[in-house]
């Protein structure tokens, strides 16, 4: 299932007919903030208030020419300024695809770092997000080549691709600032582990090693990025038996998921960070999220049986 509704979330014919329902545009309601810069501070200041932080996401992903790509600039340079004049707790997630990765690295990078400074002026921090393993040592490389300039700089790792077991042995060494996630695309078994309990336990032997005291000695933070009550145990306990300070990492979800174990975490005085997705391409996004959980599938029919 989770196969079909990514192949879904790639089809231009299925955009067009499935964000033409109402009863679909209400159900993504749940998942995502909003279309505008006003839905997503509205919904940043009601986290705010309920004790999380939260990362901004500008929904968008794989644009095909320079213009679209500084819109989508442009559109991060709004929300940036929109978080600092509110003064509300928020960091910024960006895509490079959506920043123009696909029509070269340079011209993306500019892009990046156009957002890193307006970030920096207002005092905040914003994360590359990961997407499909095609795109992994490029982003990986965006990464390092900003990283040596701007410190407000994160980085995300999937646990499902082979090769995050080595990326995540030189990000350690580097000190850097990782969000660790399962992982949302489709890939080849010669990339991923098909399996999810290969998933997992590579996540918790990720999740270790981002958290160790070499890892935190040479300055990494870790962001634990997960709804998975196993892989939040799994973490405790190693936080626990390892004495971590709280200010080395935080947990992240994503917004509208799993939002009384959100709340549990601020009661327990751990940093929980949601990830706010807001804007018109929330398609693709809703897509990855319905393929995630039957659950949701349901969730959005009962919108239809409302209407
Ligand atoms: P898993 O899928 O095993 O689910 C465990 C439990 O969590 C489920 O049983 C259910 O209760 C709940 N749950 C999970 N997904 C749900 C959903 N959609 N709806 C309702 N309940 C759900 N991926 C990526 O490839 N690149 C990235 O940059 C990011 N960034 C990112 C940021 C943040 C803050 C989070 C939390 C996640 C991501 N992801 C991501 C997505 C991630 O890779 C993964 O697909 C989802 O988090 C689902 O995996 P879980 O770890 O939650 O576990």
């Amino acid at each position: 299932m989770r196969a079909f509704f990514i192949w879904m979330s790639r089809s231009e014919l299925f955009r067009r007919l499935i964000t033409g329902f109402l009863f679909v545009r209400r159900a993504a309601r749940r998942f995502v903030a909003g279309e505008t810069i006003d839905d997503a501070i509205a919904a940043i200041r009601t986290l705010n208030a309920s004790g999380t932080l939260a990362s901004v996401d500008h929904l968008g992903e794989n644009v095909e020419s320079e213009a679209d790509a500084r819109r989508a600039t442009e559109d991060y340079l709004a929300v940036l300024d929109r978080i600092g004049i509110e003064c509300v707790k928020s960091h910024g997630s960006i895509k490079l695809t959506q920043l123009g990765l696909d029509i070269g690295v340079d011209f993306c990078q500019e892009n990046v770092a156009r957002i890193l400074r307006r970030a920096k002026e207002i005092g905040t921090f914003i994360r590359i997000d990961m997407e499909s393993s095609e795109y992994t040592s490029r982003t990986l490389d965006v990464y390092r080549s900003l990283r040596r300039e701007y410190e407000n700089l994160g980085i995300v790792i999937q646990s499902y691709l082979y090769r995050s077991k080595d990326d995540v042995a030189a990000l350690c060494q580097e000190g850097a600032n990782v969000r660790l996630c399962k992982g949302a695309y489709k890939e080849p078994p010669d990339k991923a582990f098909p399996h999810k309990r290969d998933v997992d336990a590579r996540y918790v032997a990720l999740a270790r090693m981002l958290l160790s005291d070499d890892a935190r000695a040479q300055g990494a933070y870790t962001a634990i990025a997960t709804h998975d009550p196993k892989m939040i145990d799994a973490a405790k306990t190693y936080i626990a038996e390892h004495c971590i300070p709280r200010d080395r990492f935080e947990f992240q979800m994503l917004y509208g998921i799993r939002r009384d174990l959100q709340q549990q975490l601020v009661r327990e005085g751990f940093t929980v960070r949601v990830y706010v997705p807001y804007g018109a391409e929330w398609y693709p996004y809703f897509m990855r999220r319905l393929g995630e959980r039957p659950a949701n599938v349901w969730f959005v029919l009962r919108n239809l049986l409302r209407e």
